[in-house]
């Protein structure tokens, strides 16, 4: 029989092992038994593309749902406060009245602010109130938050906030990229959800990653030995995405190697699917990332990948002939667009991995898109 490969390389697929979330998903769970005012009901959630948030807010969704709890899941968009009131209007368990309804029409209908306002808090209140007094409670998440209007977001927590004086069995955990996040929430952002329990998704650390890679083998009933299951496990450099990528190809080699009821796992296995995940890494997150960037910033890049730690500002106008000032706009697009992040004061470094290595590589290729010579 076909054993099937349990790993999924997939935008937001749950992993065969959730790897590196222990802590966060004790804290959620301990924040919805502890009651209103417990930290974890309130949480955000940030990183780079791949590094896991929507599966994480999947997770937190199910935990939720085994205490009873309902869950509202959104994705950042526009008219985001009316999404997830018409979301919580199809929920059966909670009875939406005639009551109801007309409170949504009305917030169709109303497009003025200070009564939408009053509008999502009316119908998450409606929901909260109800499930709360049923010994349940009420999970909202937004994933993409960094897509979100700024107003949105602030009528969102408003209500949110006012549902937690209420001392209501209400949880918001919003997951988006880090510099995306960290605008919405800066200057005018609201404060209340600057305060929000944060969890950065950085690197996983590579033996916890280790011991996942064994788990999903054996309870496949694959072998692997400790020397191959360490270059695996390093190759993934503890980034999430690059964890299912590397399963994934290991395994497939070595189904390839041995035929459909794959036992084990050899070394040689392990380099060939570890060519393939980096490769597909490359293409799909690499690529993706430097696709039409402007000259400067792809020279930008260019010189911060001839650094092998953080790069400073500074330096990198000076290598590049320009005033340091001339690159500011240039700086913050690549830390838009996530690419690198700001380290220290005066200090950049790659926000993904092997960023530097693929630019290294391919600095000559890449800047022959711009008709340079390398
Ligand atoms: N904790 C984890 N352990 C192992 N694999 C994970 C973990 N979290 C996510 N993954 C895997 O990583 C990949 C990316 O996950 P996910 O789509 O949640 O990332 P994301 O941060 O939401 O990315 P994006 O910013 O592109 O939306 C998926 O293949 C998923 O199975
Ligand atoms: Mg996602």
């Amino acid at each position: 029989m076909m054993k099937t490969n349990p790993f999924k390389p997939t935008a937001g697929a749950e992993p065969p092992v959730l790897v590196g979330r222990d802590t966060i998903l004790k804290d959620f769970e301990i924040g919805i038994e502890e009651g209103v005012g417990a930290p974890g009901r309130l949480m955000r959630i940030t990183g780079p593309r791949g590094s896991g948030k929507t599966v994480l807010l999947t997770e937190l969704g199910d935990i939720a749902r085994q205490h009873d709890w309902h869950v509202v899941d959104v994705t950042a968009t526009d008219h985001l406060p009316e999404l997830i009131c018409r979301r919580l209007e199809k929920t059966d368990e909670i009875d939406y009245s005639v009551e109801l309804d007309f409170m949504v029409v009305k917030a169709k209908a109303q497009k003025d602010s200070s009564q939408k306002l009053e509008d999502v808090y009316e119908v998450m209140g409606h929901a909260v109130r109800k499930l709360t007094k049923e010994g349940k409670g009420l999970l909202v998440t937004i994933d993409e938050v960094q897509d979100a209007s700024v107003e949105d977001i602030r009528e969102i927590a408003v209500a949110v906030q006012h549902l937690i004086r209420e001392r209501l069995n209400i949880a918001f955990v919003f997951a988006g990229l880090t510099a995306g996040v960290m605008s919405l929430l800066g200057e005018d952002g609201p404060t209340f959800l600057r305060r929000a329990y944060p969890e950065e998704l950085d690197t996983i650390p590579v033996d916890e990653v280790a011991t996942a890679f064994h788990a999903t083998f054996e309870k496949s009933g694959v072998h692997i030995d400790e020397d191959a299951l360490a270059e695996a496990a390093e190759a993934t450099a503890g980034y999430a995405y690059l964890i299912q990528l590397v399963g994934y190809y290991v395994w497939r080699s070595a189904q390839v190697r041995t035929g459909a009821s794959i036992r084990s796992i050899s070394m040689e296995d392990v380099r060939s699917g570890v060519v393939t995940a980096r490769r597909e890494f490359e293409r799909t997150v690499l690529e993706t990332a430097i696709a039409r960037l402007p000259r400067t910033a792809m020279e930008y890049l260019l010189v911060m990948a001839e650094n092998r730690l953080a790069s400073s500002t500074g330096e990198i106008a000076e290598r590049m002939g320009v005033s340091a000032s001339s690159l500011t706009a240039t700086r913050k697009m690549l830390v838009s667009r996530q690419l690198i992040e700001p380290t220290a004061r005066g200090y950049v470094d790659f926000s993904i991995p092997f960023l530097r290595e693929y630019l290294i590589e391919h600095r000559q290729a890449l800047l022959a898109r711009y008709g340079v010579e390398g």
